[in-house]
């Protein structure tokens, strides 16, 4: 039978060879998170240019307590795309606080990530987790399953990482939370706000070149794992606004005309001098927008909690 790493490197082989046919040519951003995307992901976590990830843990650590009375006792929490699990420990914490036990499902698709977190989580003695590595949908779809009817569930979707689909795949993405939920049941949504633009290049290009490094990675990976010949030197990292779709869109652009081999894609691509791949996209909302697109997919807003100052909003919505 096939195992979950086999199964997820047949799939990044497939989604690369389609993607670099597109026009523009693209990379999934999922596949930034090997073990050393995980861990540049981390130290941009730590850039003073990147606020998001303070701001969001200030507004746990403040919010927190009421998030788990809502909750009541013995909660089932369902992390997406976890990372190092740092946020839900703050939760976890409060959890403790009142008392309660909790069943925690961490899902995402780094296994250096996962590790982490299961790490970090299994450390609680309140805390039982349930690792899975594996994508957003597939993980949900267990975690859902195996659910005890009688708990409260609570979904997490913290760091924006919700910024990182377009608008229909948003609303998809947010209506599968919503099937999987029964009504009662919370979703937190963690969304990065619109700010002045130089804030946001400076977060996605910062004067270290950390996410420079985070982008590039991808490179380096797709030639470990699929003998690939992409030249480091030959591709520069951009991160761009744009301000019609309200995103910032990160690039790797090629440096020269060149040709690149990718053995276990069984494919040659030719690249032109100033030829983008798009690698990620980080969508950034208005506080409405992010309530309204919790709305049009099954849910009422129960809180909104923002840092202005770093622009960031974490929302509590409740399934209806
Ligand atoms: C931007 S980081 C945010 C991590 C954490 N939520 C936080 O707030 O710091 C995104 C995380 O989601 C994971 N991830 C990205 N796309 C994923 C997908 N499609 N399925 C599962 N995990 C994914 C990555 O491996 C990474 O750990």
């Amino acid at each position: 039978m096939l195992q979950v790493s086999d199964r997820l490197i047949i799939d990044f082989a497939a989604d690369v060879a389609r993607d670099l046919a597109l026009t523009p040519k693209q990379l999934q951003s999922k596949y930034l998170y090997d073990a050393l995307g995980s861990s540049l992901f981390d130290a941009i976590c730590h850039l003073p240019w990147y606020r998001i990830t303070r701001a969001e843990r200030r507004l746990l650590e403040q919010h927190a307590a009421t998030v788990v009375r809502m909750l009541g006792d013995d909660p089932e929490i369902i992390e997406l795309g976890c990372g190092s699990g740092e946020k839900l420990v703050i939760l976890a914490e409060a959890l403790q606080a009142s008392g309660g036990h909790a069943l925690v499902h961490l899902i995402d698709i780094s296994s250096q990530a996962l590790e982490q977190s299961e790490r970090r989580l299994g450390r609680l003695q309140h805390v039982s987790v349930v690792g899975h590595r594996d994508t957003y949908e597939v993980g949900l779809r267990r975690a859902a399953a195996a659910r005890d009817p009688g708990a409260r569930m609570l979904v997490l979707l913290l760091g924006s990482n919700i910024g990182n689909f377009d608008a229909p795949a948003a609303d998809e993405f947010l209506r599968g939370i919503r099937g999987a939920l029964a009504p009662g049941d919370f979703l937190l949504l963690g969304g990065d706000l619109v700010k002045p633009v130089a804030d946001l290049l400076l977060a996605y290009d910062d004067p270290l070149g950390v996410t420079a490094a985070f982008n590039r990675n991808l490179l380096v990976r797709i030639n470990r794992e699929l003998g690939a010949t992409f030249d480091l030197a030959s591709f520069d990292h951009r991160a761009v606004w744009n301000a019609a779709a309200q995103r910032i869109e990160m690039h790797l652009v090629s440096r020269a005309d060149q040709d690149v081999a990718i053995e276990a894609a069984g494919l040659r691509v030719s690249f032109a001098r100033g030829e983008h791949i798009w690698t990620e996209s980080s969508y950034k909302y208005l506080p409405e927008q992010l309530e309204a697109m919790g709305q049009r997919s099954g849910f009422d807003v129960a809180h909104q909690w923002m840092d202005r100052d770093a622009g960031f909003a974490l929302t509590l919505f409740e399934a209806q």
